[in-house]
């Protein structure tokens, strides 16, 4: 038995922002690099397990030794999450899921109108995390909430209304685009502050805490 390893354990992850389009050419996206989801793929894989990655539009090389499903919206993200999770262990869910998408996506490239901008529908994205803990074969889940104001009380109540064992917490302005990252581990056992340290160190610290987490199950 070694304590930080995920050996024999497959793990599913999602990464990147989803792109819901608006027409042929434009669209809505979140900022999101997907250096950390990246980077906790490569700490799974590191420490011994089996990786898929289902990834949203990034510009990050695709890692070796990886399963990577690339998506775009939120609802490809979904399926790409359904068609995988058979015989999953874990499933991490790092995107920067589109809470909304376009209801009325055109086929065509939309033009410049007379009488003023056009107007949007939105309609509400499924929650992937949310649906997949909800399962009652569920894979253990980790979630992730970047927040920008409020950090621990509305990370802890995510933790709660998504149903997840482990939610890694950290604040936006800072998170976004960096190479590096400060974050707080939410379980049953309370709150765990790891230290400022590059993604990489975040992710096998995420890694090793996860590792004890199934070990001790
Ligand atoms: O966007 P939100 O702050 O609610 O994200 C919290 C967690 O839920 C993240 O782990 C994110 O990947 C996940 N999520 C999801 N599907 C959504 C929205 C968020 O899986 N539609």
């Amino acid at each position: 038995f070694v304590p930080d390893s995920l050996a024999g354990r497959r793990v599913l992850l999602t990464a990147g922002p989803t792109y819901e389009a608006i027409d042929p050419v434009r669209g809505i996206t979140n900022i999101s690099s997907g250096k950390m989801g990246y980077a906790l793929a490569r700490a799974c894989r590191d420490a011994g397990a089996e990786v898929t990655l289902v990834s949203g539009p990034t510009a990050l090389p695709s890692p070796t030794g990886i399963t990577v499903i690339p998506v775009q919206s939120a609802q490809h993200m979904l399926s790409a999450v359904e068609a995988s999770l058979p015989g999953q262990h874990v499933f991490i869910s790092v995107a920067a899921v589109a809470d909304y998408r376009v209801a009325n996506t055109s086929e065509h490239k939309l033009k410049k109108q007379d009488g003023g901008p056009p107007t949007l529908t939105l309609v509400e994205n499924p929650d992937i995390l949310a649906s997949v803990a909800a399962r009652a074969d569920a894979p253990f889940c980790v979630g992730f909430a970047a927040e920008s104001q409020n950090l621990l009380d509305f990370a802890e109540q995510k933790r709660t209304r998504k149903r997840v064992p482990l939610l890694v917490a950290n604040l936006a302005q800072q998170a976004m685009g960096a190479d590096d990252n400060e974050v707080v581990l939410l379980d049953d056992a309370g709150r765990h502050p790891l230290p400022r340290q590059s993604k990489d160190d975040t992710a096998r610290a995420i890694v090793a805490h996860l590792a004890r987490a199934l070990a001790s199950r």
